[in-house]
């Protein structure tokens, strides 16, 4: 076996999903495992290289799991020759120019979504990737989940017969900050920091819908700040400029129509933090994170509208579990493995900048269909 040593540049490790789900969850638990096995006779080791702002910090992260490389200097990790990847999951404020600086600089790019605060900016991004040539890739975490690869294998196998409608819940109440401390930074809530739900949301959205069921058509969504005044990191006051919640209608090609619920204002009575139930002529499934369960049309009750008898069954039992078939592994580390070996071995990946640049379109033009109250339709980008 040759063990080949693969640099990555990691920005914003001190985050919240920098540090859990990437350093972490995917590349250090990769170096548990003992590197990336690409079946050739190579193994992959990752080797971080942990770039932020406070250098105290990123020592301190580094001394926590033996790491070497610690940098403060983006510019400088970039012109070093040794380095081949970087990777982004700073505040999506601060995201778009260092992506720019890293395809520059010849550097393979994983980066978080969104790819940047606006469709023009995502859109000149892929394209510089394109020119440059280098191999890029956007973290879609929420298809390499087992709920939604469940969910999936229902699409590929005909489970559905004409999908009609997909219905997603998403949300749980992020407190304000004053009486028990917010779960979530909170940039998140402000507009002017790159916040709000639909931008953070609507990204995944886009790839779930178009990977299962086809590509969004159209939007119309309302987007709203339920919660006017939260309370940040230092326990200040402030006020939420951003949107807190977003009601999304969605049409998908091929005509099933999606809906779509996105709240940080909301109380959980839900298995899992986020649900779709979708709904075909032949069958439907409810699936979250990890469950998925089904119910075909030979299985499916025959209820019948009377207020003034009390429901006799129970229907939630009439769905049955959708097994798991592969060993169900973290999203994000799976996302990786993909990437590292897109990267090394030149497999394929659709998940790339241009499919970032998609999520960034259909949360600009949610917001749009909020502003102006009507719907939108969703072109096509090609690059
Ligand atoms: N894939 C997912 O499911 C998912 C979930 C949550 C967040 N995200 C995305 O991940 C990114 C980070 O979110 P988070 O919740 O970890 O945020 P966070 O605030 O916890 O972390 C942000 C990181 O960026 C750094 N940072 C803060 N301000 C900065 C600035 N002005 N310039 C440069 N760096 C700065 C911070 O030091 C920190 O390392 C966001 O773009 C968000 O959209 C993705």
């Amino acid at each position: 076996m040759t063990r080949r040593t693969v640099r990555i540049a990691m920005n914003g490790m001190t985050g919240r999903m920098g540090y859990r789900q990437h350093l972490v969850r995917s590349v250090l638990a990769l170096r548990e495992q003992g590197g990336l096995d690409l079946g050739d006779g190579t193994v992959l080791w990752p080797e971080p290289v942990l770039v932020g702002r406070r250098e105290d910090a990123l020592r301190e992260i580094a001394g926590r799991h033996g790491l070497a490389h610690v940098s403060t200097d983006l510019d400088a990790v970039l012109a070093d020759p040794a380095v081949d990847v970087y990777f982004d999951s700073q505040v999506t404020s601060a995201r778009e120019a260092s992506i720019r600086k890293a395809i520059t600089a010849g550097k393979h790019v994983y980066t978080e979504k969104p790819t940047a605060t606006g469709l023009d900016g995502a859109l000149e991004l892929a394209r510089l990737a394109r020119r440059k040539g280098i191999r890029h890739g956007v973290v879609q975490d929420k298809i390499f989940l087992p709920g939604l690869r469940k969910l999936k294998r229902l699409v590929d196998g005909g489970f559905f017969g004409r999908v009609l409608s997909v219905r997603g819940e998403f949300g749980y109440w992020v407190f304000e900050g004053d009486r028990q401390p917010a779960q979530r930074p909170s940039w998140n809530y402000r507009a002017e920091d790159g916040g709000g739900i639909v931008v953070d949301m609507f990204p995944h959205w886009e790839y779930v819908l178009h990977e299962l069921f086809g590509r969004v058509v159209s939007v119309q969504a309302l987007a709203t700040t339920h919660i006017p005044r939260r309370w940040d990191e230092h326990g200040r006051p402030y006020g939420a400029t951003a949107d807190d919640a977003a009601y999304g209608i969605f049409e998908l090609d091929g005509g099933a129509v999606a809906q779509i619920n996105s709240s940080w204002a909301v109380r959980v009575h839900r298995d899992e933090l986020v649900e779709f139930q979708v709904d075909g002529t032949e069958g439907s499934a409810v699936a979250g994170l990890r469950h998925c369960r089904a119910q075909h049309l030979s299985a499916t009750p025959r209820p019948v509208w009377d207020p003034d008898v009390p429901a006799t069954e129970v229907f939630r039992d009439q769905w049955r579990e959708v097994p798991d078939d592969t060993e169900s592994g973290n999203g994000f580390k799976a996302q990786w493995e993909l990437f590292l070996r897109h990267v090394h071995a030149g497999t394929p990946y659709r998940w790339d900048l241009l499919a970032g640049a998609r999520g960034v379109q259909l949360a600009e033009l949610g917001l749009r269909s909020s502003a102006e109250g009507r719907r939108v339709d969703v072109p096509e980008i090609v690059l």
